[in-house]
């Protein structure tokens, strides 16, 4: 048999568990996972000692995306290098059409710059604006490329934030397509409001932006969307949660049966809001993303609500910004381009501080690094599997590998890490991407443009009729003669 690939003397983990197990790989797929598999020629790839996992999948990165006057540094190339260099083998990326341009427009431009990719990538596409042309398009996008998910922007006013009017719109479209409706959720007024506010106060530095942006202005937003979802029976994805108002709705509306699905990044679990007040205008500048980063306190019920399968998806929102292009806000926070980094530290970051903790088993690592993700974006078991027939998407865990985190070994194309200092313990020794080693030995040998569009199909009928509102009963009419 041609291009045979197996993995020997490693532990498989999967989702369900983890076992003892060799994997045989022909061309771009798993073909079997069982102890002793005859290697029949097959090129080895030894596993001794190591965890041998789905690759993992981060639902929420920005590559090259155009955003406050600028463009993010990390192009599609380099970051799904850099994610390959930590272990994640696919993303899933935004397609962010301004005001008034057409969707599909957007999607085009936007699959342009992935074809650049190492490693596989899909899209959600935002919806910024409301006409018919964006129903219609919604429509394109779901039934013939792939499209299941519709981001929304709760914040960024006059830009491209999402009115009541835009979500209900929008929602209801998705709903109806059987494609999933997500939302960055913070009350955009309040923060245009609340910045105001303190720039007028003389607070022009970094320490402004979490102050405009506190934690009930992410609950607030992330009621008002579950509420909306609710009420239209539409099943929906909340990105980025924070902090503890905003996994309070997710908690309640889980326990009463909505379908509501919630993420969390890597940083916010182990970064706090000290960095705001840094001395150095750089460093704190560095630390501007939104939602901002948060007290210990809500750290500590995020870990909880990771721990506890309120929030089933770990990410990084990976939007990258070098110091010069966050000088733009030197004089103004409000003008401080939006985002951090982390595709490529967020395995290691996860490992260290959940399963060398205690907080994560190996087997919920996989679950909330991979598994989740594909299950919840329609492409389980293609991703986030190693059954016969998954994409060879593999990472061989070393769980004693240990490095500090710094933008000097960093792969990332960014002049700062968010993470410098940290020493992580678990990393990456092989990754492959469709059955290709592409980060080995401390290398990459990623490939440009060797990464494919995964398309995600929408879902079947029963996923919005298990919405709350579907169980509420029949409105009637009053019969008045
Ligand atoms: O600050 C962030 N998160 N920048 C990227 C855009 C977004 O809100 O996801
Ligand atoms: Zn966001
Ligand atoms: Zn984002």
């Amino acid at each position: 048999m041609a291009n045979l690939k197996i993995i020997q003397g490693g532990t498989v983990v999967t989702a369900e568990g983890e076992t003892r197990a060799d994997v045989l790989i022909e061309g771009e797929t798993v073909v079997a996972v069982g102890l002793d598999l005859a290697a029949d020629g097959a090129e080895v790839i030894d596993a001794t000692g190591a965890y041998v996992m789905p690759g993992g999948i981060d639902p929420h990165t920005h590559m090259e995306l155009p955003f406050m006057g600028t463009v993010a540094s990390e192009d599609f190339f380099s970051g799904t290098s850099a994610a390959a260099a930590g272990g994640t083998t696919m993303i899933l990326d935004f397609v962010i059409p301004a005001p008034q341009q057409r969707l599909m427009d957007a999607y085009k431009q936007w699959r342009e710059w992935a074809a650049k990719s190492a490693a596989d990538y899909s899209f959600h596409v935002a919806v910024t604006w409301w006409d018919q042309s964006v129903h219609d398009d919604m429509g394109t996008l779901a039934t013939e490329h792939g499209v299941n998910s519709f981001k929304h922007f709760m914040a960024y006013k006059n830009a491209i934030m999402c009115d009541d009017e835009v979500l209900v719109n929008s929602f209801s479209r998705a709903r109806d397509l059987g494609a999933l409706a997500t939302v960055h959720a913070e009350n955009g007024e309040l923060v245009y409001k609340l910045q105001q506010e303190i720039f007028d106060k003389g607070i022009t530095g970094p320490e402004g932006h979490p102050l405009s942006r506190p934690p009930e202005v992410e609950g607030e937003a992330a009621n008002r969307a579950i509420r909306i979802a609710e009420v239209l029976g539409a099943p929906l994805y909340l990105v980025h949660t924070s902090c503890i108002d905003a996994l309070e709705a997710v908690t309640r509306a889980r326990l009463e049966g909505q379908r509501v699905f919630a993420e969390v990044l890597a940083q916010h679990l182990v970064i706090d809001d000290s960095h705001y007040r840094n001395p150095s205008w750089e460093h704190a500048a560095h630390y501007v993303m939104s939602p901002p980063f948060r007290s210990k306190e809500h750290q500590d019920a995020l870990w909880r609500g990771l721990q506890g399968g309120m929030l089933q998806t770990t990410a990084t929102d990976h939007c990258c910004f070098c110091t010069p292009q966050k000088a733009a806000g030197k004089d103004d926070f409000r003008k401080i381009p939006n985002g951090t980094g982390g595709v490529e530290d967020r395995m290691s970051v996860l490992w260290h501080h959940g399963v060398r903790t205690g907080r994560l088993t190996p087997s919920e690592f996989v679950a909330v690094t991979s598994t989740n993700a594909a299950k919840i974006f329609n492409i389980h078991p293609r991703k986030g599997s190693l059954q016969p027939g998954a994409d060879a998407d593999i990472v061989i865990w070393d769980p004693e590998q240990t490095r500090t985190i710094s933008k000097e070994t960093s792969h990332q194309n960014v002049d700062f890490n968010i993470y410098e200092g940290m020493e992580v313990t678990g990393g990456a020794a092989t990754t492959l991407s469709r059955g290709n080693v592409v980060w080995a030995d401390g290398e990459l040998r990623t490939v440009k443009g060797a990464g494919k569009h995964i398309d995600r199909p929408c879902f079947p009928d029963y996923w919005e009729g298990q919405t709350k509102r579907n169980t509420l009963a029949e409105p009637t009419a009053v019969d008045r003669g």
